[in-house]
């Protein structure tokens, strides 16, 4: 086994996901390189002391561009807030390391373009963490879709609710409420829920042309964390917006954080002209498919429960019937990552892919404030 040494960035929800991914790949996939923990980075001296005592980390670095610098690291992994992606990316690409890297890629697609610059100069092996591609029953829509089961495609339904920034009381800014703070999001949800949102989508189904969409701020001000002072509220607190792919198909895309009861609620469903499949986070394990060929007596939803040696993943993990969770669609990516490297061909989504989605959430914020029908950029 050739070690990957690993250098990681960020020890918050993502740098956990991460850090759980590198340690079981190895035990359920067979790779001929398995990740090291050799230091995490983060700029409070005590608290990587005792993430790198508590996940198995060899040494911490309080400077990411220490952690760049050393030889003994092989993949920089981003899992720091939005607006530190380009520039740690950048510096890393440009020292050779290889690089993984949190969503969204960058603020806006300008800064993500000389993000995907550099690394194609640099040529060295990146993937962004659109982790919701890897749970099985997501990819097994992906398959299905490919197999042409859904013919035509005529709409695509996708949603991603929760309600944690109702209270005016929230502050923004600072450690846990970066993404109220927009210098440090970029955007509100749009960014941040709605990319995943898109980037499955254009997995899914293709690219997007056009998008029409609306946004709203509902707390207009919060005290900022880190200044004490009520500022006003860059971000957008729920998008909703209408899109046309360029396979002729419709879409609708809604996300907010002020529906209340729902955590973390993304589902989406797409109808073909054959059949039709939906998935919802609260049961990642089940697609829900409908195959209008099915004999019309018996005809009717399939809730497919993902768990058989012959569906995407599971032959990796327990015996059939047996569910996994949302951290094994990290462990998949980091599987799918290793295996890219050492065939030579890459896993998406690479930057140059989330790029893309860049563009989309790009022209949901322009038609926001345009109130026009925006074309979507189209990636190079
Ligand atoms: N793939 C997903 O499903 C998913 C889920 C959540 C978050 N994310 C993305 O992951 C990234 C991190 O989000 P999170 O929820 O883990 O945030 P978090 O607030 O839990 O953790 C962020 C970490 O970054 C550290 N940090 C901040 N600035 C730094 C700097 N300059 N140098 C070193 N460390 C620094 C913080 O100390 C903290 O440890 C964001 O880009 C977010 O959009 C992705």
């Amino acid at each position: 086994m050739k070690p990957l040494r690993i250098g990681l960035i960020g020890y918050g929800f993502m740098g956990r996901a991460h850090s759980n991914a590198f340690r079981k790949v190895g035990n359920f996939f067979d790779l001929q390189h398995t990740p090291v923990l050799q230091a995490v980075c983060a700029r409070d001296a005590a608290k990587a002391k005792a993430f790198a005592a508590k996940w198995g980390y060899q040494s911490i670095e309080t400077d990411w561009r220490k952690l760049i610098a050393r030889d003994d690291i092989d993949v920089i992994d981003i899992a720091s807030p939005n607006n530190t992606h380009a520039e740690i990316a950048i510096a890393a690409a440009k020292a050779g390391k290889m690089i993984l890297c949190e969503k969204p890629l960058a603020m806006n697609g300008a800064q993500g373009e000389k993000m995907v610059e550099v690394i194609a100069k640099a040529k060295v092996p990146n993937m962004v963490w659109y982790n919701y591609r890897r749970i099985p029953a997501v990819t097994l829509a992906k398959q299905l879709i490919d197999e042409g089961r859904l013919g035509r495609i005529f709409h695509y339904r996708a949603k991603f609710l929760q309600d944690w920034t109702i209270s005016p009381e929230l502050p923004q800014g600072g450690a846990g409420l970066w993404r109220l703070d927009v210098k440090v999001a970029g955007s509100g949800v749009t960014g941040d829920l709605l990319a995943h949102c898109i980037d499955t989508a254009l997995w899914l189904n293709g690219s997007i042309d056009s998008v029409t969409a609306m946004t709203e701020t509902f707390i207009k001000e919060r005290k900022h964390t880190l200044t004490g002072k009520v500022q006003k509220v860059g971000i957008d607190d729920a998008s909703a917006f209408l899109a046309r792919f360029s396979n002729g198909s419709l879409a609708t895309f809604e996300s907010t954080r002020y529906a209340r009861g729902h955590k973390a609620l993304y589902t989406f469903e797409i109808n073909g002209e054959h059949g039709s499949l939906a998935w919802d986070l609260h049961d990642l394990h089940r697609i829900q498919y409908f195959e209008h060929a099915d004999e019309g007596r018996v005809r009717g939803w399939r809730n497919i429960h993902v768990t058989d040696g012959d569906q995407p993943y599971m032959k990796n993990w327990w015996v059939p019937g047996l569910a996994i969770g949302y951290e094994h669609s990290f462990v998949h990516q980091v599987a799918d990552f290793i295996q890219g490297i050492e065939s030579g061909k890459p896993a998406g989504p690479t930057f140059k892919d989330a790029l893309a989605t860049e563009y989309v959430t790009d022209a949901v914020l322009k038609s926001a404030r345009t109130h026009k029908w925006e074309k979507v950029k189209k990636a190079r």
